[in-house]
């Protein structure tokens, strides 16, 4: 038997597919969202954003008191120790607040749960549990998983994807971290800064790929002063567990002779895939590309007519602000109103120590496009970061040569995940570097940085 009709149906309550779900029922749809995990906020509150970044924030906290680093300015600790189980319970706790706070908003907004796995029957039908629903539209919002290395089993204690690498029960003595990218890098450095030796294989020949190049390369740098052992152009041909001791078979990546390396934990980060098994795409009609992502419209309808998707699931990056905005886009274009995302300025930021952000073009992708105008500014000049002891990184603005107007900006400072902010505002209201150069930044502050960086465009920071 088949449930009344609901306006819409959202499948998934990750950041993308809860933010769509109460949107449309502001705008006065009947909502339903199906969900299969015990709790809502899918992979970004569960095993994602949110964990990881209460384990970055617990790591640097025992860092900085541990390492000695605070008795320049006086601060002093005497037998520091590390209460693990105490770290995880906090980010637990974080993560069930936050979870729960979504179950509240669904009540508050009248969206209802549906708890179960979500299969087409039809166009205009799903299963839940048994259950028959039915909507006049749907939302597919089912986000991503991790991508599985061919020949390495992951078993979430020797051999960990980053959910078992948010909740190791002890610091290993050595992690290898397949894959030098944005969870690479920052479970990497969670586990680092607690204690671990950290090595990082990556296939290509610089990690964090899609970033600017000269930002890839500080980075770099910087994580090697930090410890972490980082080999490019190295394939991983094979990980065998024996025990609680991993040994990892490498190779050049153009190939050459191999060689082993013995690790008592191994992280596998090579990138996420998009989540439609067992949705039934087929009984919808919906066809999915060669990478299995969905592709969209611009008001986000698939292929078939009156089913929409977003997020993880949909081409573009994987990141959980670019979800929610499209996930409220949908959900107005859904309500008859015209939705807005701009795709060419989503910030992304990788929370290491310093972050690293950016927005826009890189400085390779400006190129190919034209003639550009660039501006760098180094924390190491700027009085607040100075102050604080706290001078690595620069900002860098990539403007057009000749209107002036920003194209790309990035940040690696300790506080680029907040600076990134102002970047992506000025683009989105077309600012030139000369409208940054010209506001007025509170002093002393990292963001004068931005300021003087946009001076730099045309050759005339203050302070350099
Ligand atoms: P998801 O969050 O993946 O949610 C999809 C939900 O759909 C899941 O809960 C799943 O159970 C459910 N589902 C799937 N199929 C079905 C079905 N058939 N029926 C019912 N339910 C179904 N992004 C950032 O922007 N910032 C960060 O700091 C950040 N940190 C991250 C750290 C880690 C370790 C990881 C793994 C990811 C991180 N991300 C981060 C990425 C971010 O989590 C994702 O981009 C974001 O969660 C995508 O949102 P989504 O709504 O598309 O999908
Ligand atoms: P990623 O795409 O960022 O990095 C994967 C890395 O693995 C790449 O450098 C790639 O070249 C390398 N690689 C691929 N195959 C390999 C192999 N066989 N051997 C060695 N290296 C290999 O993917 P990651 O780190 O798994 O993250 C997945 C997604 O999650 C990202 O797309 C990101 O958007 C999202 N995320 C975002 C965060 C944030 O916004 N702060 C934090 C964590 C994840």
């Amino acid at each position: 038997m088949t449930n009344t009709p609901y306006d819409l149906i959202v499948i998934g309550a990750g950041p993308g597919g809860y933010v769509a779900a109460i949107r449309a029922a502001q705008l006065g749809l009947n909502v339903a969202c199906v969900e299969a995990r015990e709790t809502l906020g899918g992979t970004c509150l569960n095993v994602g954003c949110i964990p990881s970044k209460a384990l970055l924030h617990a790591s640097e906290l025992y860092h900085e008191a541990q390492s000695g680093d605070l008795a320049k300015f006086g601060v002093e600790f005497k037998g520091v120790s590390l209460n693990l189980d105490q770290m995880h319970a906090e980010k637990s706790k974080a993560v069930k607040e936050l979870t729960g706070g979504i179950e509240f908003l669904f009540k508050k907004n009248k969206v209802d749960w549906l708890k179960g796995h979500a299969a087409f029957t039809s166009a205009s039908t799903i299963d839940v549990a048994g259950q028959s629903y039915s909507a006049k539209k749907f939302m597919i919002a089912t986000g991503s998983s991790v991508t599985p290395l061919p020949g390495v089993t992951v078993d979430q204690k020797v051999v960990v994807d980053s959910t078992g690498a948010l909740a190791l029960p002890k610091v290993p003595k050595h992690l290898v971290v397949i894959g030098g990218g944005v969870i690479g890098l920052e479970l990497g450095s969670v586990w680092g800064r607690l204690g671990a030796k950290v090595t990082v294989v990556e296939y290509l020949d610089q990690i964090l790929p899609g970033m600017d190049g000269e930002v890839r390369k500080e980075s770099a740098k910087i994580f090697k002063k930090q410890g972490f052992e980082i080999r490019t152009s190295t394939k991983v041909t094979g990980v065998t567990v024996k025990g609680a001791k991993a040994t990892l078979t490498v190779e050049p990546a153009a190939g050459g002779a191999s060689e082993t390396i013995e690790a008592d934990c191994v992280l596998v980060a090579i990138g996420r895939k998009p989540n439609t098994d067992g949705l039934a795409l087929d009984k919808a009609g919906i066809v999915a590309n060669a990478r299995g992502q969905i592709e969209v419209g611009h008001d986000f309808q698939t292929n078939v007519p009156g089913i929409y998707a977003i997020g993880d699931v949909t081409p573009g990056p994987m990141l959980a602000h670019k979800a929610e905005d499209e996930g409220i886009a949908a959900a107005e274009f859904i309500a008859g109103q015209t939705g807005i995302i701009n795709h060419d300025i989503i910030p992304g930021v990788v929370y290491t120590h310093p972050e690293i952000a950016s927005v826009g073009l890189t400085e390779e992708e400006a190129k190919a496009k034209g003639e550009v105008k660039i501006g760098k500014f180094p924390f190491m000049a700027n009085s607040r970061a100075k102050t604080n002891r706290d001078t690595e990184g620069f900002v860098k603005i990539i403007a057009d040569a000749k209107s002036d107007r920003v194209l790309g900006v990035h940040i690696i400072s300790s506080l680029a995940g907040t600076l990134i902010a102002q970047a992506a505002q000025a683009m989105e209201f077309g600012a030139t570097s000369e409208d940054i150069a010209y506001t007025c930044h509170a002093h002393p502050t990292h963001a004068e940085a931005m300021k003087e960086a946009a001076m730099a465009v045309t050759g005339k920071p203050i302070h350099m």
